[in-house]
Parts: C-alpha cells; sequence; structure tokens
C-alpha cells in the first residue's frame, strides 16, 4: 500500500505491524510472524521487553527532554557507561546512526585540520552503507545511494574493503588523509566479512600515518555479533567509533565514541544536537545495556548466531545457487547466485521476517534473545523458501 501523504521513499508496504512481544509481531489482521530482521539491527532485546518499557515510562513521567542547555544525568551515566564497555574516553549523542557518522567525519575533519592538513580526506571503502545524509552518502560505497544528490561532499577517497596493501599505497601517494571510516563487517553490502586480521593490519597502517581509525559500529554494536563491540574480536581499540540501532532497541539515539587521539577534539561550539542525548533516550539505553549485561546477551548473540549458521549449512549444503553462508553472532547471509528480491515476500506469507540486500544476499539479523527452538522455527520456514527458489 501507497501512502497519500507520505513520500515514497520506501516504496510498497505489504503488513501492517501493529504489536510484538519477544521474538514475534503481528499484524493488522492478527497474523504472527517470526522475526528474523530485529527492525534492522535494532530490537536487539526483542519487542517490548518489560525493563526497557518500564525505564521508558518512567523517564516519560519525569523529564523526555529538556534540551543539552542543562546537565542531564542520564547522559552523563549513559557515556560513562559506553566507555567503560568500549574502551572509549569520551561520547557524543545523535538521533541516528547517520548522524553518528556525521560528528566522526567532522572529527577526522578537525583533527586534520589542527594538523595542518588543508583538504582532511577520509579513506572509506568500496561496498559501505554509513547513511542517508549528503556526508554518509558521500562516504557510502554505493552508487544506488548516491544518484541524483551530487554534488557529493568532497574529502573522501576510496579503497577496496578488506585489502590493507591498497591502503598502504594511497598514504605513499596522499598526504591529505587523516582517517579511515570502515565497516567492521559490510552490513547493507551483503555481510561481507574481512579477513581475521583485517582489523589489526589497519591499526598497524593508521599508527604509522598518524590516521584516526573509525569503525562504524551502527549494524555490528550493541552485543550484535557476540561482544559489545565488533572490534573485540580483533583485540584491538579503534580512535572513534560509531553506534546507534541496537542502542535504543527502537528508541531513536546514536552514538560516536572516541578515545585515544580523538577524544578531546570536539570543542564547545562545534557541534550540537537538538534532541541527542536527551533524557527519554538516555534513560531506554542505560536500560538496554543493563539487560545485556545481565542477560549475558553477548554470549546469547554468538550462540543463536553459531546455531542458524550451522543448521543452514546443513539444510542448504547441497543446494546449488546457495553460495556462501557466513556471519558472526546474529548477523547471517545466504548468499545466491542470483536477485532474491522475490524471497522476503514468500517468507512474510509463510510469517517469517528476513531481509534482502545487495540484491543476491538473504541477511538474517535476529533478536539476541531468540530461543534455540525459535532458531528452528526459523529455519524451518526459510530452507524450503530457499530450496524452491533454487528450483523456480
Ligand atoms: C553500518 C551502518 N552505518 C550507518 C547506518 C545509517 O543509520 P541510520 O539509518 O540510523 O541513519 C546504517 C543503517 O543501516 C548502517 O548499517
Amino acid at each position: 500500500m501507497i501512502d497519500k501523504a507520505l513520500m515514497n521513499t520506501y516504496g510498497d508496504r505489504s503488513a501492517t505491524l501493529v504489536k510484538g512481544e519477544g521474538c514475534w509481531l503481528w499484524d493488522s489482521a492478527g497474523k504472527r510472524y517470526l522475526d528474523g530482521l530485529s527492525g534492522i539491527a535494532v530490537c536487539g532485546l526483542g519487542h517490548s521487553h518489560d525493563s526497557i518499557s518500564a525505564a521508558i515510562a518512567e523517564q516519560a513521567s519525569k523529564l523526555s527532554h529538556c534540551s543539552n542547555f542543562f546537565d542531564i544525568p542520564g547522559q552523563r551515566e549513559l557515556a560513562e557507561e559506553l566507555c567503560m564497555v568500549s574502551g572509549m574516553d569520551k561520547v557524543f549523542f545523535g538521533n541516528s546512526g547517520a548522524e553518528a557518522n556525521e560528528a566522526a567525519i567532522k572529527i577526522a575533519r578537525l583533527y586534520g585540520h589542527n594538523r595542518n592538513i588543508k583538504t582532511p580526506t577520509v579513506i572509506v571503502m568500496d561496498n559501505a552503507f554509513h547513511g542517508r545524509t549528503l556526508a554518509t552518502l558521500s562516504a557510502s560505497g554505493s552508487r544506488k545511494v548516491q544518484a541524483g544528490f551530487e554534488p557529493l561532499v568532497s574529502g573522501f577517497v576510496r579503497a577496496p574493503f578488506n585489502d590493507t596493501d591498497a591502503l598502504k599505497k594511497i598514504a605513499e601517494n596522499n598526504p591529505n588523509i587523516c582517517a579511515v571510516l570502515v565497516e567492521p563487517i559490510q552490513g547493507e553490502g551483503g555481510i561481507i566479512m574481512p579477513a581475521k586480521d583485517y582489523l589489526y593490519n589497519l591499526r598497524k597502517i593508521c599508527n604509522q600515518n598518524d590516521w584516526l581509525l573509525m569503525l562504524d559500529e551502527v549494524q555490528t554494536g550493541n552485543a550484535r555479533t557476540g561482544k559489545y563491540f565488533c572490534y573485540q574480536h580483533a583485540k584491538i581499540l579503534p580512535d572513534v567509533v560509531t553506534t546507534s540501532k541496537g542502542l535504543g532497541n527502537g528508541i531513536p539515539i546514536g552514538a560516536c565514541l572516541a578515545g585515544q587521539h580523538a577524544a578531546e577534539i570536539l570543542q564547545p561550539g562545534n557541534h550540537g544536537s537538538t534532541f541527542g542525548g536527551n533524557p527519554l533516550c538516555c534513560a531506554g539505553a542505560l536500560a538496554v545495556l543493563k539487560v545485556i549485561r545481565e542477560e549475558d546477551l553477548m554470549l546469547r548473540a554468538g550462540r543463536v548466531g553459531k546455531l542458524i549458521i550451522q543448521k543452514l549449512k546443513h539444510e542448504l549444503s547441497d543446494v546449488e545457487h546457495v553460495l556462501d553462508i557466513r556471519g558472526l553472532g546474529c548477523m547471517v547471509g545466504i548468499q545466491l547466485d542470483r536477485p532474491c528480491k522475490s524471497l522476503f515476500s514468500q517468507a512474510l506469507e509463510s510469517g517469517l521476517i528476513i531481509n534482502i540486500t545487495a540484491d543476491c544476499v538473504v541477511r538474517l539479523l535476529p533478536p539476541l534473545i531468540m530461543t534455540d527452538e525459535q532458531t528452528d522455527i526459523l529455519i524451518s520456514i526459510l530452507s524450503p523458501l530457499i530450496k524452491k527458489f533454487d528450483r523456480d
């Protein structure tokens, strides 16, 4: 259905979802769906989690918003908690992933100017996705996202993902580079996993060249891959980390975290946001962090992902058109050999919510709280559809 009063940015939207509980969603006709997408990596704790609903309701009854002219205790507390789980030193709050990345790009530019680089330039990757604002779509590596919005924002050079030699070449030829912005796993790009030592090598190159290492953990963060942040698998520390999505479990919040050489770069007057870090969003996000800790959801995310990948590999091992099944934690991609958009509506029809990205990849981003039994239900719906798709 295309609405008369809404700009048609999302195309035709088939179901009207009206209720959610745990890993289940219901539409307006009462039909139930298993959620294999978490609202695109947002509702990691599932829907209508009691602790989150209670924290939001309680804060809303006291104070939702007051502006950043005033001290906000929950904002300070949330920043401290995020620093503790990340190893970073300071946090700026915005409202979305794109805004978190905008803050990172501004930090990189100031960092460059502070080092007398006249045109500070950030290395970004082929196939990357960093958002839909002008700077973040310019940083993204997808023509689809950029087309029609030229002139693009300058100050980016592009490199192939997962190729550190290419970065070494750029270092030799471009004295204007001040930072690298990269997703630890490319989500929108098709769950593209780099080599295990990629982040470690990136850290080394950044150190050698005095570049900031800036990781976009908007999708991979907040326990989704089995650690609080994905870079923690690689045992490195970036200079800047951006996150959003799962941080609020549905409350719109984004955060740009900075440590080492980057934490003190933004100073009064450099950046701001009316809503960023308001009492309501911070209360919701603080509750999310508490639940992740108390329910041991990093561990759970790792197990859910492993189970799903194991079962998919078992079911689909001899399906010719399945080229690869990959992922980490609750980020799973099934690479098919041709566009598979129709699988979205077929899955929906069968009571399962999935996503198709990069044309040929079935992307699963289930809630971190998914039970073993629910992973069985997910596989029992999805595998036959993929097998049948193979035969179509
Ligand atoms: C890695 C990454 N960065 C940035 C964004 C943009 O986030 P938002 O849509 O909240 O602006 C996304 C959204 O999918 C993302 O996956």
